[in-house]
């Protein structure tokens, strides 16, 4: 470990703080979707949002390729790592590396429901270890300044979700965790794939509501379901922060309006064009160093939905893109589907 000034006064600062505000909007860790190309993207579209990686195993940041793993562009910040383990002095080098490669916090999954999750006993099994996963919460806290946060289902299977909840958050926030970010859902181990487990369980929006009243000091954010910026809304007033997943990556277009509507700030862009445009230069980059540009663009299929010329749009990214040194073009390409229906609307109907 080490003791530097600036590390003391950083952990000091961090503990002072206990943001609360960090956790106010953000898009949810998801395999295969967040990758670091899509949050370039979605940095795009929004300054405030708080963006989170895929999903990363601990025992792979200790063992595996870490540069790679960890690898992410500072544009993309404020950014968190999202990471899978259950053994507290791996948690804690996996965090540690994390923080020193300039993460702004680290996220356990405790809500994975997949095969592969639950032979390696983490994610949502989890649910029914809570004080090793406080355990894990203070390996990593005793660690790192960053903040470090859990985020986990209502309960799993037969697990009362009254109890299980109240256990899980009892042991983290003893263990000094700063966030809890709740799935309002129970995952089903046995007989549910993770597919399923995102939309059979039903939701339970007031049970996180209790949480947060019986933990006022705790900052608590909401996830599961939540489609638009009304309803995000709307739970901000029971709660400290929400958590979008599918909806932000499959209609990203109202990512645009975050900044302004639950942040009060200006957005950085105008519109879904500026935001496409915007992507030039990452794709030129992607080009040059040999990366397909289907890697960015299979990420910005869903921004015109509802556009006139949409699906033209889309038709273009999906197939040219993936053809090799397809560049910047196959984008302006696509765009110009758009722009020119759009164009075209006023004199079809005068026609
Ligand atoms: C494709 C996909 C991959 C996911 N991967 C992860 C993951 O790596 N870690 C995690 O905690 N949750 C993961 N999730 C769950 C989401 O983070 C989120 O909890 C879930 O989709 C419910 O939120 P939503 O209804 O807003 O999508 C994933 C979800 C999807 C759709």
């Amino acid at each position: 470990m080490r003791y530097t000034i600036e590390r003391i006064l950083s952990r000091q600062a961090s503990s002072q703080m206990k943001d609360a505000a960090a956790f106010r909007f953000s898009v949810a860790p998801m395999m295969e979707w967040t990758d670091r190309f899509c949050r370039l993207f979605h940095r795009a579209l929004t300054r405030e949002a708080r963006l989170y990686t895929e999903m990363v195993a601990a025992a792979a940041l200790v063992h595996g390729p870490r540069e790679k793993l960890l690898a992410f562009d500072p544009q993309e910040h404020p950014l968190a790592l999202q990471i899978g383990g259950a053994q507290p002095s791996e948690l804690s080098l996996a965090a540690r590396f994390a923080e020193d490669a300039g993460y702004r916090e680290i996220n356990l999954n405790v809500g994975c429901p997949s095969d592969r999750v639950q032979n390696a006993r983490f994610g949502a099994c989890l649910m029914r270890e809570p004080n090793l996963v406080g355990d894990c919460v203070a390996a990593m806290k005793a660690q790192v300044a960053i903040p470090v946060t859990v985020k986990c289902r209502l309960g799993i299977d037969e697990q009362d979700t009254e109890e299980a909840l109240d256990r899980l958050a009892d042991a983290t926030v003893a263990a000094g965790v700063d966030a809890l970010i709740v799935h309002a859902r129970k995952a089903w181990l046995e007989g549910l794939s993770p597919k399923e487990n995102r939309h059979i369980p039903p939701l339970d929006y007031p049970r996180v509501y209790r949480l947060k009243a019986r933990l006022p000091s705790v900052p608590i954010a909401i996830n599961g379901g939540i489609s638009t910026l009304a309803e995000a809304k709307a739970h901000l007033a029971h709660l400290d922060g929400v958590m979008l997943g599918r909806a932000a990556y499959q209609n990203p277009g109202l990512l645009i309006e975050v900044d302004w509507e639950i942040f009060g700030k200006e957005p950085p862009v105008a519109d879904g064009m500026a935001a496409a445009r915007a992507m030039r230069p990452h794709l030129e980059r992607l080009l040059a160093s040999g990366i397909p540009a289907h890697r960015l663009t299979r990420h910005m299929l869903g921004l015109f939905q509802g556009v006139p010329g949409a699906r033209a749009y889309r038709r273009i990214l999906a197939s040219e893109a993936r053809r090799p040194g397809a560049g910047p073009e196959v984008l302006d390409a696509a765009l110009a589907r758009l722009s020119r229906v759009e164009e075209k609307l006023p004199r079809d109907k005068a026609a």
